[in-house]
């Protein structure tokens, strides 16, 4: 496990700042130093980082620009992909958000429409029928960890029935999920080892379930769409899996840390669960508000492909640029009293947690739908959440959430 960040302490010298260090995601003290950063060096060199040396990008408009260059600033996996940690090895197959033109394009055009405002209303009922089934079963005056009763399960068996993945077995996409998401696993060869193995027992899975589908007539979940859509057809299967893991990987965690965090905002501002008691129009801002206030994935990375520069600081073709998302979220610049949750927040749609430009997440509506969902179903059964223990934090500097959030639920 990481050590307690020396930059913590915000009179070190700026050079020993070190944002990839887990302790200030799994401390919730991350705050104080990208405020810092931002004001004092906005693009900023690590050295001697555990991932190796990077570029840290914390300005709104830094990240922009730099996502704006996807030519400049590659998404490819053969320069390492797009966390901090370098993807290499075996067990990563061709995704196309670790991919740049023309691959990345013409794959997400294939995908895209599966996400598109059509599906999206189909979709709705049935995400309202399980939500609405699962809230009726969580206990009203009593203790318990709102991540494992209500983000995971919601989440995980959302993808489960959009993919009609076995029912039996959905435990395994939290699990492998997790695994996917961890990127402090590698720096420790026995749990980098553990990882290996799971991603070989996933790809294993896939491999089989893909196979069974093609063999069976189209259906309207989304593998089986896949599986027999046109073009579809034509990609590879080590493409094709590997495009499905990301997006069975992708959807997860990120939404369940939405989730998450929105009980977390909620709870430190009732003010604005009120507001949406007596208002529940007010949904519609809250949702990419609570998106933007969390921002599930703190950062993505690129690699520069050629000598170049951001916000006048030269950067060299090789080197790891780090998007911060979660600073960028902060930017008083863009969004004045920033550390404040705010549903009315004119501007929350300006966030960075779905990123910025050609990779923009394409499963944003999906995430935003079942946000929403959630609130309305919260609203309708007049459930106030209160968070009643110290929450646990997710220890690493990608995925940004909440393992344990022990919650009371009382009637408003
Ligand atoms: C609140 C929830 C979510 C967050 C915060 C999130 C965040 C992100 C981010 C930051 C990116 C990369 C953007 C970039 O590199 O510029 C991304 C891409 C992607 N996301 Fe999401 N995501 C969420 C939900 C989902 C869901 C529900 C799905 C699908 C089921 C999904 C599938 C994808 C895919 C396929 C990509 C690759 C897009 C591309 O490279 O063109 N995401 N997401």
């Amino acid at each position: 496990m990481a050590t307690l960040a020396p930059a913590a302490d915000t009179n070190v010298p700026l050079e020993a700042i070190d944002v990839s260090d887990a302790l200030f995601y799994a401390t919730d003290s991350w705050r104080p130093v990208f405020a810092r950063l931002r004001q004092e060096a906005p693009v900023h060199f690590q050295p001697n980082s555990p991932f190796g040396p990077f570029w840290s990008v914390t300005r709104h408009a830094d990240i922009q620009a730099v996502e704006a260059r996807p030519d400049i600033f590659s998404s490819d996996m053969k320069y390492g992909g797009i966390t901090v940690l370098d993807q290499v090895g075996e067990i990563n197959r061709p995704q196309f958000i670790a991919a740049d033109r023309p691959y990345h394009g013409e794959q997400r055009r294939v995908i895209a429409p599966a996400f598109g405002p059509g599906e999206m209303a189909k979709m709705a009922q049935s995400i309202r029928l399980r939500t609405a089934e699962l809230l009726d079963g969580l206990p009203f005056g009593e203790e318990f960890n709102w991540v494992q009763r209500v983000s995971i399960p919601l989440t995980t068996d959302m993808l489960a029935i959009l993919f009609d993945f076995p029912w039996a077995d959905r435990h395994l996409l939290t699990f492998w999920s997790d695994i996917a998401g961890d990127i402090e696993m590698a720096l420790n060869p026995e749990t980098a080892a553990k990882s290996v193995q799971h991603g070989r027992e996933m790809l294993a899975y896939f491999d089989r379930l893909f196979a069974q589908r093609k063999a069976l007539p189209p259906t309207n979940d989304l593998i089986s769409m896949m599986v027999h859509s046109e073009s579809m057809g034509n990609m590879p299967d080590q493409e094709r899996i590997g495009n499905l893991i990301l997006l069975i990987v992708g959807g997860n965690d990120t939404t369940r840390n939405s989730m998450s965090g929105m009980v977390a905002a909620f709870d430190r501002y009732p003010e604005q669960w009120r507001k949406l008691i007596t208002e529940p129009a007010k949904i519609a801002g809250a949702v990419p508000e609570i998106i933007r206030w969390q921002t599930p994935l703190a950062h993505m990375r690129r690699t520069c492909v050629a000598d170049s520069e951001i916000a006048g600081v030269p950067v060299k073709a090789g080197d790891k640029i780090v998007m911060w998302y979660i600073s960028g979220n902060r930017d008083e610049s863009v969004f004045p009293d920033a550390e404040r949750f705010d549903i009315e927040r004119a501007n929350a749609r300006r966030h960075l947690s779905f990123g910025f430009g050609v990779h923009r997440c394409v499963g944003a509506r999906l995430a935003e739908l079942q946000i929403q969902i959630l609130l309305e179903q919260m609203l309708e059964r007049r459930m106030t959440v209160r968070v009643t223990g110290q929450p646990e934090h997710v220890v690493q500097c990608f995925v940004h959430g909440y393992t344990n959030l022990p919650v009371t639920i009382e009637r408003h």
